[in-house]
């Protein structure tokens, strides 16, 4: 059995998506802001998803919503352009 734990601190805006490694959400924000478009990708650059695999569905799932905002333009809503 699998156990995915994810650590949130809400008081300073920082998630550890990665506990096994310690890598937060800033750190795959940033990566994805950099280039990396995939769960491997992001594996390569931090080790983040490559011990108990627990955090895999969290990253993949940050990598879409950034990618997305990434490629949206600023203040416009994807799926609300005119
Ligand atoms: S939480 Fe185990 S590899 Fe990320």
């Amino acid at each position: 059995m699998k156990l995915t734990l994810v650590f949130t601190f809400s008081y300073i805006g920082l998630m550890i998506v990665c506990s096994c490694k310690g890598i937060t959400d800033r750190t795959i924000k940033s990566l994805v802001r950099d280039g990396a478009c995939s769960m491997r990708e992001i594996g390569r650059a931090c080790d983040a998803g490559r011990r108990c695999g627990g955090c895999r569905p969290t990253i993949d799932q940050l990598v879409v919503t950034e990618k997305r905002q990434r490629e949206t333009p600023r203040g416009m809503m994807k799926g609300y352009e005119r």
